[in-house]
């Protein structure tokens, strides 16, 4: 494959349809709420990583899994629909994963995940295409993550993982990631910072939600100021930023600069509802960004 075909991102992950309910507040253990709205959009972070990249500007590739069922149309036409090639998008006889997502009033949120086709990801050989930059996540089988990390370092690519939801992980799969990606409850499961870095992982940003991110490397720890705005669903702010920062990194924006315009776009993602619809065109990131 020639440069021309080289793609920006590519995005290895889990693919869900999401089930949000808003509730005033969430539910105690053994309690049953009614729902004030109900909604289902597309989700799952690897998908909502790739749209995020895709509406940032960059060409992004998805390899992931949906099952043989209408969640899994509406998926793959809403990835095309964005432009993100799918030609490495599975369809396998097994129902597509599902999200079942509650959202309060003052927008904390719980998830529940079902992994349905997202567990049968590895079951066919993956070939990463050439790319600048690799990102995946933890919501598909951890020996496809080595896989794909592994390949993509052999052709140069840089290695993003976002280690989400948060897991302990092997030194063998951590060594293989450039840059890691954690919020503050997944970094803590890895040991937190200075144990990623020992490891051999680069770059360690990790986002502090309201309190912005923080930028470290074997020398120094750097913060990333908050973009501050009224919240009222954190559902893929996570996703939003670490699509921004990889679409941003492959465009050359240094690590620095790529992580400001990042905190952007996760902020302006808590102001609208759901995932996918509240990921941010670049357009309206950068009319906020002041260099
Ligand atoms: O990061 C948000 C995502 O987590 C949701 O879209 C849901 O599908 C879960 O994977």
């Amino acid at each position: 494959m020639g440069d021309s075909t080289e793609f920006d991102v590519v995005v290895v992950g889990s693919c869900n349809l999401d089930l949000v309910s808003t509730t005033t507040r969430l539910p105690s253990p053994g309690e049953t709420l009614r729902a004030v709205t109900y909604a289902e959009h597309a989700g799952g972070k690897g998908l909502n990583q790739a749209v995020a990249c895709a509406r940032m500007g960059a060409r992004v590739a998805f390899i992931g899994c949906v099952g043989n069922d209408s969640a899994g149309t509406m998926l793959r036409e809403l990835l095309e629909s964005e432009g993100v090639d799918t030609t490495q998008l599975k369809t396998i006889d097994a129902p597509t994963g599902r999200a079942f997502i509650t959202v309060d009033a003052n927008g904390e949120n719980t998830i529940v995940i079902v992994a349905g086709a997202n567990a049968h990801l590895g079951d066919t050989a993956i070939t990463v295409p050439r790319t600048k930059v690799l990102l995946t996540q933890l919501e598909i089988p951890l020996p496809v993550v080595i896989d794909v990390l592994t390949q993509a370092r052999l052709q140069n690519s840089i290695t993003v993982l976002n280690p989400a939801p948060a897991t302990p992980l092997s030194h063998e799969l951590l060594s293989l990631c450039d840059i890691a990606v954690p919020n503050e409850t997944e970094s803590a499961a890895l040991g937190g910072t200075q144990v990623l870095l020992g490891v051999g992982v680069t770059t360690v940003i990790t986002t502090l939600g309201e309190r912005g991110a923080e930028i470290s490397n074997a020398t120094s720890t750097t913060p990333i100021a908050p973009y501050t705005v009224d919240a009222i669903d954190t559902v893929g702010a996570g996703d939003a930023f670490v699509g921004a920062l990889c679409a941003e990194i492959a465009r050359g924006t240094d690590i620095h600069h790529a992580s400001e315009i990042a905190s952007i776009a996760g902020a302006l993602a808590t102001t609208v509802p759901g995932a996918v619809p509240s990921l941010p065109q670049r357009a309206a990131v950068m009319s906020l960004y002041a260099d």
